[in-house]
This record gives C-alpha cells, structure tokens and sequence, in this order.
C-alpha cells in the first residue's frame, strides 16, 4: 500500500498543526480540496445555502466559498476545538459569503439551523465512518427534513460498494477504524441508498475520487 492510497482521515485536531491565531491545518484537506472542489462545482447550485456537517478545521468551506462565491456557506462542527479553527479561517480569508460556525450534531433531532431552511446544499465530508452509523442516518434524516426539493446531499469518503472493500487500503482503514471504536467504519453504498430513500432522497452520481475515495451525489426528489 503506499502512502497516496491510504485514506487520511484526521479525527481530532492536533496543535501541531496549528497557528497562534486558532487555525488549524489538516494535511489530507491540503490534497482533497482540489478534487473535491471541481466535483461541487459541477453539481451544486449556484445560490442559495450550503450547509457544511462536520466541517473540522474550515479549510475545505473556505476553499468552497471562494470557488462558489454565489452560495453563502454555513460550516458545523459538534467539537469546539474545530469551530475555533473555522471562525479563525473565516477571520483571516474575510470572505463574506461564510457565516459563523455553528455546532451541529447529526444524532440530535433539532440542528438550530431549521430557521435557515430549506438548504439548497448539504455537504458531508469524511465524517460517516467516524463516527458511529447513527450520525449517517441522523445525517440523511436532516437532508431529508432541511434540503429544498432538488436540494443535494454530497458526500465524500472511502465507501464499500455492494459489501465489498473498492481497495485493499479502504479494508485496512476500516480494520483500523474499528479497532479504535467499534461503530466506526467505512459505509457501504447500498446502505446509505437504502437509508436515503424514505426521505426522497436518490443518488445520482458516484465519482472515483484520488486515494480511493469516492463522491457520492444523493438529490431530494421528493417535495
Ligand atoms: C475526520 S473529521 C473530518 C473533517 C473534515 N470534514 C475533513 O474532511 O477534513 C470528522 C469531523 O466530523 C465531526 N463529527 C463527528 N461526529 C459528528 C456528528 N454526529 N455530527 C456532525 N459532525 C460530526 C467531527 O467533530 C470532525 O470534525
């Protein structure tokens, strides 16, 4: 396996990566960006509101802000260290198409953001295998319940694909995921499409992403 293969998912924000004024960096967020920006330019509207779960260190909706300045992006995160982080990004980009952070967990049955509703975009990345499979299906509960019709759901990850690894990295990451805590690991596809369909919610695309990664692009169909 060598390194570029390996999904790098960070879990907790280290200091170490970290500036005297709260940012912080993620190494893996440095090389998805990219890739993951051109994905969203592609299908995501083009206003409206995006709604960011499980945001980290706020690289990734800075980078998305600036490449979509029509959507105002509203970032989330349950711990308060990466909120920190985000409000510092937003403080040091100055863009004015990101709100502040706010705490959003997907297992909670109110987000405080309903007011906010309906979203024309919610963006999820690299946080349904860690954490436990009650998050995903809160996660797709809120796309269902906060996403306008056509509203889309994006997320981003390593996936299984009909109950088979895509990689023998992904099947050693998910090993390792489960050793840390055993609700952790990496979803499968068909179970997410599953889950999704009694929102309304349908999957369109599935994109092959560097490192084994894949986008998936789930759209509200139903009113
Ligand atoms: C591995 S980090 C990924 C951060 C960032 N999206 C990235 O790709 O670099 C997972 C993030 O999801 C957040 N998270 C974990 N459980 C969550 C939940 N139930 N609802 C919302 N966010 C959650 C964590 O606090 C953490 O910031």
């Amino acid at each position: 396996m060598t390194k570029s293969e390996t999904p790098q998912n960070p879990v907790a924000l280290e200091n170490r990566d970290r500036t005297d004024d709260g940012r912080h960096f993620s190494p893996s967020a440095a090389r998805n960006r990219g890739p993951i920006r051109e994905v969203l330019e592609k299908i995501l509207p083009k206003s409206g509101i995006a709604l960011e779960i499980g945001s980290g260190t706020g690289e990734h909706v800075i980078c998305f802000a600036k490449a979509l300045p029509g959507l105002l992006w509203q970032p989330s995160d349950p711990d308060p260290t990466s909120r920190a982080s985000i409000a510092a990004w937003i403080a040091a980009e100055g863009l004015a198409n990101v709100r502040a952070p706010v705490a959003i967990d997907t297992r909670q049955a109110i987000w405080g953001v309903e007011d906010e509703a309906p979203f024309a975009a919610m963006v999820s990345l690299n946080m349904i295998h860690i954490a436990p499979w009650g998050s995903a299906l809160g996660l797709l509960a809120g796309a269902g319940r906060l996403l306008r019709p056509d509203g889309i759901l994006y997320l981003y990850g390593p996936f299984m694909r009909a109950g088979a690894h895509t990689a023998p990295s992904n099947a050693a990451f998910d090993a390792d995921l489960k050793r840390r805590d055993p609700s952790w690991g990496v979803r499968d596809i068909d179970d997410l499409v599953g889950e999704a369909a009694p929102y309304g919610l349908e999957l369109r695309e599935v994109t092959e992403m560097p490192a084994n990664n894949l986008s998936l692009v789930f759209v509200r169909t139903a009113g």
